[in-house]
């Protein structure tokens, strides 16, 4: 299969199940997301409101969500270098309100019959359920995709099999919308779907690999859930004795050391497994041990995004805020185009604040005056703060505290000296006292603050 160029990818996966990945959604989905990433303009999400078709539990939810993320960073940090993972956009679509609203405005160019035809609602219909107990989020769960995916304007997007449908009622639903509205505001994107993975099998060998199938082989889980995976995996039923000569096709556990195994010693024992003279325990030791060797990077990278959450969440932030320049340049156009845009508008869309990020007009509130500390004290039955009067230019000084003790600082440090403060916050209460704004510091090594001197500055001058 050719790989695309230049070309921007969007892909999604939803939180469902326990929100955990397995081998199926690995081989099916983010190992091309990590091998199309390197030469295109890639935009992953964590589709956080599709979960909610299934997951109406507000725990379950939030610890899926954080699963589904630790998950697929690991995957993407333990296979990537820095600098190709940085160029990813990894955001939560929950996080970009635009798909919503874009859903809701594709919904009236949408025939029913072509929803009605998706697989996902027929299989639903199928099981056990009556047409008018399936939820509306399930049926119209082909819309919110094909939003997914219309607002970047996306070329590619790779997933497995079980999604092209999706991915065909998108590009008919861009048609429509192009055709009604006589404008090519929406691309039609193209499934990429290279066919050996095309449908990843579970180890009961009979249907696709799928966490509600309990058929999967995990890949960040314990080392004995993970042995228990592989043990279990369907090999071959002809075979009662190790001497019987053994079959590797339709073997699971061959045509899963296909991808993770070595392939010289995997070609090996395939040759003695068809003369019977080697044990089922053994090739799927040998299974074990390579998804554990194969996935070790990605299980090392696991383990440091789970204790550093500031990092985690840094990297939603600043998807974010990628995401949401191409998804507000869509809707601007999809409002104009609809009409709904007309000589009395006056909304725009504005970036959230995300993240880090401030506008400059939020940040234009923040007052800073030059202060001077006029009294220093400890703070009795406080071991960090330190209460300081402070004359800021107003009529009455203020009594602004610092959590400052723990470093080192004793109110010698302060007393007589100016700083800048910042004076227009809301009153906090410390202990049995308010305070009434904050002093500027900086990080300094190991994170000791270094207060920022306004020495010989006028008491009272705003900082702008
Ligand atoms: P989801 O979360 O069910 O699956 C995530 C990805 O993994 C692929 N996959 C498999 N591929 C091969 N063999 C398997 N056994 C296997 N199991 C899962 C899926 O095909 C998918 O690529 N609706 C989507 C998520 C989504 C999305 C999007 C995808 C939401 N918005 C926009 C693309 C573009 C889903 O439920 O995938």
């Amino acid at each position: 299969m050719n790989i695309p160029v230049n070309k921007r990818l969007l892909s999604g996966i939803t939180p469902s199940g326990d929100g955990s990945l397995h081998i199926g959604n690995y081989l099916g989905a983010v190992r091309q997301f990590i091998e199309l990433a390197k030469s295109n303009e890639t935009y992953l999400m964590v589709a956080d409101l599709h979960g909610l078709t299934t997951i109406q539990d507000k725990k379950q939810l939030q610890q899926n969500i954080e699963t589904l993320i630790l998950n697929e960073l690991a995957l993407l940090k333990g296979f990537m270098t820095d600098d190709e993972f940085n160029n990813i956009i990894f955001f939560r679509q929950s996080d970009v309100p635009m798909h919503t609203e874009c859903q809701s405005i594709i919904n009236n160019v949408t025939p029913l019959g072509l929803l009605k035809r998706a697989h996902a609602y027929k299989d639903k219909l199928q099981k056990d359920v009556m047409e008018d107990d399936i939820n509306v989020g399930l049926f119209s769960y082909p819309m919110l995709m094909a939003a997914d995916i219309l607002l970047y304007q996306a070329d590619i997007v790779p997933v497995g099999k079980d999604q092209k449908q999706h991915i065909e009622i998108t590009r008919d639903i861009a048609g429509y919308f192009n055709k009604i509205y006589k404008k090519n505001v929406f691309k039609l994107p193209a499934p990429f779907i290279p066919e050996e993975v095309a449908v990843v099998m579970g180890t009961d060998g009979q249907r696709k690999m799928s966490k509600s199938l309990g058929n999967v082989i995990a890949m960040f889980e314990s080392e004995e859930v993970i042995r228990k995976q592989v043990m279990g995996t369907f090999t071959d039923p002809t075979r009662k004795h190790v001497t019987d000569p053994g079959h590797v096709e339709g073997n699971m556990v061959f045509t899963y050391l296909g991808f993770f195994g070595e392939p010289s010693r995997v070609k090996k024992m395939k040759e003695l497994y068809k003369e019977g003279k080697v044990s089922d325990v053994k090739v799927k030791e040998y299974l074990y041990e390579s998804v554990m060797t194969y996935f070790g990077p990605a299980r090392r990278a696991y383990d440091e995004l789970k204790n550093n959450p500031a990092l985690v969440k840094e990297i939603l932030a600043r998807g974010q805020e990628r995401a949401l320049t191409i998804a507000i340049q869509t809707m601007k156009q999809v409002r104009d185009v609809i009409g709904v845009t007309t000589q009395y508008s006056f909304f725009d869309y504005q970036k959230p604040v995300s993240g880090k990020t401030i506008s400059i007009d939020e940040f234009a509130r923040v007052e800073l005056r030059v202060g001077k500390v006029q009294e220093a004290k400890n703070k009795e039955g406080s071991d960090k703060l330190i209460r300081l009067v402070v004359d800021i230019g107003e009529e009455n000084p203020r009594i602004i505290f610092t959590g400052v003790r723990g470093f080192g600082y004793t109110p010698e440090d302060f007393l007589g000296k100016q700083f800048f403060f910042i004076t227009n916050l809301a009153p906090r209460k410390m202990m049995n006292e308010e305070s009434q704004g904050m002093i500027l510091a900086v990080d300094g090594a190991s994170l000791k603050p270094q207060f920022v001197s306004a020495e010989g500055m006028p008491v009272g001058a705003k900082i702008r």
